[in-house]
C-alpha cells in the first residue's frame, strides 16, 4: 500500500476551485498551486500526492487505480460509463448543461443538427423528448457551429451565459445541472477505507463550511 493516497485533479478553473476545499480539509496547497510543469504535486501534511489531469482523463485515472480518488465535473461522468464510487458534491464548478439556438431563430423543423462535445448526452436527451437528432461532434467553440451553419443547436455547458450572449445564441432547454463531484476507485475504498473515509469527511466539512 502506498503510503500516500493519490488525487487526480483536472487542470485549470477547476483545481483553482477544489484547492481552497483541501486546505480547508487541512492539506497544504501550496505545491499544488505553484505556477509550474509538474504534473505530480504532494501535500505531505495531509497525506496525499495529486495528478495533475485535463479533465476527461480523471476517471480513467480512478477506475484503473492510477489515483484513489478524483474530481470530476458530472458532464464527464455523464458522457461516459464509468465504475466509481461518487460520495460527495463539492458544490464547485457549478453550471448547466443546456441546448442553445441562434437568437430569435425559430426551432428547426424537421430533423435538428446538433453540434457538441458531449454526444452522448445530446442524443439521450433528445431520445428522451422523443426527438430524432442528428448530433454532430465537435472538440470546442461549439457556440460556433449554429453561427456557421454547422449545426441547428448546440448541446454545451453554460456557466456565466457569457459566451452564448457574445456569440448572438440563447438557452433553449436545461438538460443536466452539473457540478464537480468526488469520485472513488473501489478497491481503494474498501482496502484504505479508513484513510479515504477520513478525506472524504474532512472534505465534507469543508463543503459544508464553503456554503
Ligand atoms: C466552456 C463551455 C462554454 C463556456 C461557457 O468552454 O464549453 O463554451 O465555457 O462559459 P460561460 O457561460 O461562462 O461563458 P471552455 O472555456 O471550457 O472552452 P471550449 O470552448 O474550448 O470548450
Amino acid at each position: 500500500m502506498s503510503e500516500l493516497l493519490t488525487v487526480a485533479l483536472p487542470k485549470g478553473r477547476v483545481l483553482r476551485a477544489v484547492a481552497p476545499l483541501f486546505a480547508r480539509a487541512g492539506a497544504d496547497v501550496s505545491a499544488l498551486l505553484a505556477d509550474d510543469r509538474t504534473l505530480v504535486r504532494e501535500s505531505r501534511a495531509l497525506g496525499l500526492r495529486f495528478l495533475l489531469l485535463k479533465p476527461d482523463d480523471v476517471p480513467t485515472y480512478v477506475e484503473y487505480g492510477a489515483a484513489d480518488l478524483g474530481v470530476c465535473g458530472r458532464d464527464v461522468l455523464m458522457e461516459r460509463t464509468c465504475d466509481l464510487y461518487q460520495p460527495l458534491d463539492l458544490g464547485v464548478g457549478v453550471c448547466r448543461m443546456a441546448v442553445a439556438g441562434v437568437r430569435g431563430r425559430p426551432p428547426p423543423t424537421g430533423v435538428p443538427r446538433v453540434a457538441t462535445k458531449y454526444p452522448r448526452i445530446a442524443a439521450d436527451h433528445f431520445a428522451r423528448r422523443g426527438i430524432q437528432a442528428d448530433v454532430v461532434y465537435v472538440q470546442g467553440s461549439v457556440e460556433l457551429a449554429p453561427i456557421t451553419g454547422l449545426s441547428d443547436l448546440i448541446v454545451d455547458l453554460v456557466e456565466t451565459g457569457v459566451t452564448l450572449e457574445q456569440n448572438g445564441l440563447e438557452e433553449r432547454e436545461l438538460v443536466a445541472r452539473v457540478s464537480s463531484v468526488l469520485v472513488a476507485n473501489r478497491a481503494a475504498y474498501k482496502l484504505q477505507q479508513q484513510r479515504v473515509r477520513a478525506l472524504v469527511d474532512a472534505l465534507r466539512g469543508a463543503v459544508s463550511a464553503a456554503a
